[in-house]
Parts: structure tokens; sequence; C-alpha cells
């Protein structure tokens, strides 16, 4: 199996499909990430929020898969928007994940009531020129928060990380992401499960002999959006990586499109400010 691979604005190839790694349990993290690299993953979601950085960094370890062969994405957690925190929290991340670099590093949060996303942007600048992250990012970033970013840093970001599955399109965020060269990743691309019940879902995917899961993953990436799904189940992760031997058409792309009802799964990131996260 060969995941495809977007290049993002730098020219960093991202693989398009990786693995969430929120909520897994800290315990099985090591063996689950592992099991994701022998299902084919190349790329792992994690964070400092998910407090499992440790863990991911150990798998990279023992999976003897060659460094550039890895794509691993961390996020500075909330509580540290101000420069020296930011950069002190990226040298953590390092230390956990045993890693010399990361090849992706995002702003987790905007936090708009605390104000400081642009001055957390530029200790990621200052991180991406030391080379030390391969590229840098956004995550939960409305347009708006982005315009601020383009006009006040020097770097565009890579890639904004938003929630989107087909109860959400995010069809104004992916535009501007799109006008700006920047790739957006959908964060929950299963709804957190809740979009699998869907009876549209469900005949799409009977017509194509696949999961409902496979169709909803098959539908981000035919979008061109980046997807990292979660899941603690063995078969589930196998499952999930196993969509690119099927395309779905015109009309199911639209019948799928047409499900949006703007319901989100996590917080709108115009309101979510808590720094104790
Ligand atoms: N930047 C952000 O603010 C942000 C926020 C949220 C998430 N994320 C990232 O996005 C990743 C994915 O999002 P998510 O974990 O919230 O949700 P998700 O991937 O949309 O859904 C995960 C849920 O779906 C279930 N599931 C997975 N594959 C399935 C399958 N084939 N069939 C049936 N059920 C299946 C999982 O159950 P089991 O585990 O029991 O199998 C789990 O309950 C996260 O792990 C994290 O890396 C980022």
């Amino acid at each position: 199996m060969t995941i495809p691979r977007v290049t993002l604005n730098n020219g960093v190839q991202i693989p398009q499909l990786g693995y969430g790694t929120y909520k897994l349990p800290p315990a099985e993290t090591r063996d689950l990430v592992l099991r994701a690299f022998d299902a084919g993953y190349r790329h792992v979601d994690t964070a400092q929020m998910y407090r499992n950085e440790r863990e991911v960094g150990l798998a990279v370890a023992a999976s003897g898969l060659p460094r550039d062969e890895v794509f691993v994405t961390t996020k500075l957690n909330n509580a540290f928007h101000a420069h020296d925190d930011a950069l002190a929290a990226f040298d953590r991340s390092l230390t956990e994940l045993g890693l010399d670099f990361v090849d992706l590093f995002l702003i987790h949060w905007p936090l708009p009531a605390v104000g400081l996303y642009t001055q957390a942007w530029g200790a990621l600048e200052e991180i991406y020129a030391s080379g030390r992250a391969r590229a840098i990012g956004v995550s939960n970033f409305q347009p708006s928060h982005l315009a601020r970013v383009l006009e006040t840093g020097t770097v565009v970001p890579a890639v904004n990380q938003v929630e989107v599955h087909p109860y959400l399109r995010q069809d104004e965020v992916r535009a501007f992401d799109a006008a700006h060269g920047i790739v957006t990743e959908a964060w929950s691309p299963l709804g957190r499960g809740t979009v699998l019940a869907d009876p549209v879902v469900a005949v799409v995917a009977s017509r194509h002999g696949v999961t409902p899961a496979q169709v909803v993953l098959r539908w981000h990436v035919q979008r061109g959006d980046v997807v990292f799904p979660k899941s603690a189940t063995p078969s589930r992760i196998a499952q999930n990586a196993d969509i690119f031997g099927f395309a779905l058409d015109d009309d199911d792309m639209v019948a799928i499109d047409a499900l949006h009802r703007d319901e989100r799964t996590g917080s709108h990131p115009d309101t979510e400010n808590r720094t104790g996260r």
C-alpha cells in the first residue's frame, strides 16, 4: 500500500494519511503506534496536550524505521504562547519524543482572548529557522486569526489543522487556507464516530463493499485534506489505512457533501481560551 504525499508550501512532503493519538490509553500508546507502522502508516499526530509524546517517541525508536521515513507532528500547548515559554516548551517536546527535530510543529489553539498567538508564531519561526522543525503551522485558526499571522509574520503557515468531517465541511476555512497555499488537515475526520451511523454513508459504503469509516476517510482524501483517524482497535487501525483501492464517484461526493449541518464535536476556536489544558 502506498499512501499519497501532499507537498507543503516549503516543499516538505507529508503523508496524506496519518495516525491520530488523542486519547489513546497511555499504557498502550507505544504498541498501538507500532501497530500503525505495521499497517503502513508513516505519519503520527501528537501534541503536548495529549501527554503521550514520550510513548510516540518510544514507538518511533522501536520501529527501526529510518527517521526520514516517519513524519511526526506535535503541537504547542495553550499555556505556552509567550515567546520564551514557547521555545522552552518546544525543547521539552524534543526531549519527550527523543528526537532531534520534528517534521511539523503547530500552535494548537489561537486563544484569541489571550492574544498571544502572533508572539507564539514568532517563536515558531525561530524554531523553523533553526532547522528543528521541518515545517510549522497552526491549528484551529479561523481566517481572521490566520490573517493576523500573515500580516505580522514572515513565514506562511504550512498547514491549518481544523475540525472537518461530513457534518462540518468548513468551506470558508478551507477556501481561505487554499487561497494562501496552506494545506488543511482535518482533525476528528470521523466526527469522533458520529458520522459513521449516517444512512447516506451506509448506502455509499455498501455500494463500494467497504465500511462507513473507509467511505468518510476516502471523502476527505479526495477533497485533498490530510487526515489522521484515531483508533485504539488494531483491526480499525488497519481498516482505516486501507482506503486507496477504491474511489468515490461524483454522486457519492455530492451526497456526502450534502450532510453538512455545521455540527462540531469540539470547541469553537473563537471562544476557546482555556490555558490550563
Ligand atoms: N488540533 C486539534 O485541536 C485536534 C482536536 C482533536 C483531534 N485532533 C487530532 O485528530 C485525531 C483524530 O481525531 P479524534 O481522535 O478526535 O476522532 P476521530 O478520528 O474522528 O474518531 C475516533 C473515534 O472513532 C472510532 N473509530 C476509529 N476508526 C473506526 C472505524 N474504522 N470504525 C468505527 N469506529 C472507528 C474510534 O474508536 P476506537 O478508538 O475505540 O477504535 C474513536 O472512538 C486525534 O487523535 C488527534 O491526533 C486534533
